[in-house]
């Protein structure tokens, strides 16, 4: 069963922006497209890198140490080196608190 974890306030991740996070021993990333709240892993699947450390134009990640490309909506990889996808979680609202369920 999905757990829900308040992880911080819509306000802090504004559009076009991402932030890392680690919970539960898992880390992810948030990103804010165009308003809407988005969470993948943040572990690049090539190599390990910091996709949070990436740079997102439009719902785009890419990786800052190769370059693979993921969609941060979906976590599907868009060009590579990396070949798997990064793992998705919801994200829900709560008032101004942002929520996860893992
Ligand atoms: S670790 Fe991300 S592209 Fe290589």
């Amino acid at each position: 069963m999905p757990e829900s974890i308040i992880i911080g306030k819509v306000d802090e991740i504004p559009p076009g922006k991402v932030k890392g996070f680690s919970k539960r021993g898992i880390r992810f990333l948030v990103a804010n497209i165009d308003g809407a709240f988005y969470a993948i892993g943040s572990t690049c699947t090539h190599a390990g890198g910091p996709l949070e450390k990436g740079v997102l134009e439009g719902n785009v990640i890419t990786c800052p140490w190769h370059g693979s490309r993921f969609d941060a909506a979906t976590g599907k990889v868009v060009s590579g080196p990396a070949s798997n996808p990064e793992p998705t979680y919801k994200v829900t609202m709560s008032g101004k608190d942002l929520i996860i369920e893992m």
